[in-house]
């Protein structure tokens, strides 16, 4: 058994000056979602893996500490090099190759950890246990389990949230269409269908991110796709390869959000992802009269990286609806932080938002309440009007990255400094945000 990365949030506070603009060029993290696959599927490859640009986030090093555990060698070549990227290299078990276990798996706070590692070990002849923090044990699973199910695993629940209980087994393909547009549902799916006998197939009614299908290519998998319709033969071999996570455009989501609310600002994002399943928030923006400029610079394993500017320049209202939702569900946060300095934005269909590491309806809502929004919250979305300065005051993370994130940014605008307490949750997804924070700021 491995020390575990999972970590309690809720001690640190930390204050946010008032900014006039931001001004600066930076580069991201590793991608989160893309860290998360490359490691899984490097764990289930033959052969030695390495990972440049691996998220240095807790989220991710929990992926790491569960693969570890059940038997994949892995390695920190070399934690922050001159380019300040973190090196895992992975060497793999091969398909269905993990051990078996008798600790129970730690998720901690990643929902696409506990999702995805569920599918693959539906298809392990033993018997496992995963769960997570205080906040993945209330998120819904029964997304992954009725799937899995139905391809032949037995898992248990209590009442639909982790601890799950997993009896793996010889799994059979499936075709499934999930009932909410999730990446981490058909991703689970899919990898429960590397392993299952014949043929796989996720019906998709809205896109999600396509990084599992990307990163299945790199690993020499053949996964056929026709529109919403993504299908793939069980028993194929992953082959080990080489690969560089680009920036995470979730992160990079904040300093576009922050640029283009304070006057004056201007910043440049480098070498950040820009796979078209992840940006439709700068869509949405331009629309709005975003000043954003996007250049791809090329494409490592399928995914497209380059650089964003963003030029402060007013803007219109805007609107998120249902069918926008799951291209930018990760975005909304740092769009809300936006509309509260100045911008007016009103989201529907957003349910989903509320199942996330914390109800990110209620907490935005009461969050940029109490820094002076106003803010009128509905069942599936909200609506921030921005009438007037925010005033700034004290809030809470609620153990939620994003929500940590999203007032520090809103908080720029404030007439007064903000407090926010429980702010350390940044590590979850972005170790280093207050002091990148502290650079941009001016
Ligand atoms: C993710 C998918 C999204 C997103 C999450 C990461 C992924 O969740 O919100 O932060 O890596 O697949 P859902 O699939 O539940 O929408």
């Amino acid at each position: 058994m491995y020390s575990s990365p999972v970590k309690n949030f809720g001690s640190t506070a930390t204050t946010i000056e008032p900014a006039r603009h931001v001004l600066g060029q930076l580069c991201m993290p590793g991608d989160k979602s893309i860290s998360h696959r490359y490691a899984l599927l490097s764990a289930l490859a033959d052969g030695t893996s390495t990972i440049k640009g691996y998220a240095p986030g807790t989220d991710c090093q929990t992926t790491l500490q569960c693969l570890k555990n059940l038997g994949v060698k892995i390695q920190i070549v070399d934690p922050m090099n001159e380019h300040n990227e973190n090196i895992v290299s992975i060497t793999g078990c091969g398909l269905g190759g993990f051990s078996p276990t008798t600790y129970q798996l730690n998720a901690g706070n990643s929902g696409t950890t506990i999702r995805l590692l569920t599918g693959v070990l539906a298809a392990h002849v033993f018997k496992s246990e995963i769960t997570g923090d205080v906040s993945l044990r209330n998120r819904p699973m029964n997304r992954v389990i009725d799937p899995l199910q139905q391809m032949g695993a037995t898992i248990k629940s209590t009442k639909g949230c982790p601890p799950l209980q997993i009896h793996g087994s010889s799994l059979r393909g499936i075709t499934y269409t999930p009932g909410v547009a999730s990446a981490q549902v058909k991703s689970a799916i899919l990898l429960a269908g590397l392993h299952a006998s014949g043929e796989t197939r996720v019906i998709e009614s809205t896109p999600t991110r396509d990084h599992t299908e990307r990163a299945l290519l790199a690993f020499g998998v053949t996964v056929n796709q026709s529109k919403l319709n993504i299908h793939i033969f069980g028993g194929q071999h992953l082959s080990a390869t080489s690969l560089q996570v680009p920036g995470d455009l979730s992160s990079a989501a904040f300093w576009v959000a922050a640029a283009a609310s304070l006057p004056k600002s201007e910043i440049e994002i480098n070498e950040v992802g820009l796979n078209p399943s992840r940006t439709a928030f700068l869509d949405v923006l331009r629309t709005a009269g975003a000043n954003i400029t996007v250049k791809i610079s090329g494409e490592r394993a399928g995914e497209a990286f380059g650089t964003i500017r963003v030029k402060h320049n007013p803007l219109n209202p805007f609107k998120v609806g249902l069918d926008t939702v799951p291209g930018l569900i990760d975005e909304l946060p740092a769009l809300a932080a936006l509309a509260a300095n100045g911008g007016n934005l009103e989201v529907r269909g957003a349910a989903e938002l509320r199942t996330k590491e914390s109800d990110r309806i209620a907490i935005l809502t009461s969050g940029l309440r109490k820094l002076g929004a106003t803010v009128d919250e509905y069942q599936d979305g909200f609506h921030i009007h921005s009438t007037r300065q925010l005033t700034g005051g004290t809030v809470d993370a609620a153990g939620d990255h994003r929500m940590a994130m999203a007032f520090a940014i809103a908080a720029l605008g404030g007439k007064r400094p903000t407090t926010i307490t429980g702010s350390e949750v940044v590590d979850i997804s972005y170790p280093g945000f207050f002091a990148t924070l502290k650079s941009l700021c001016q």
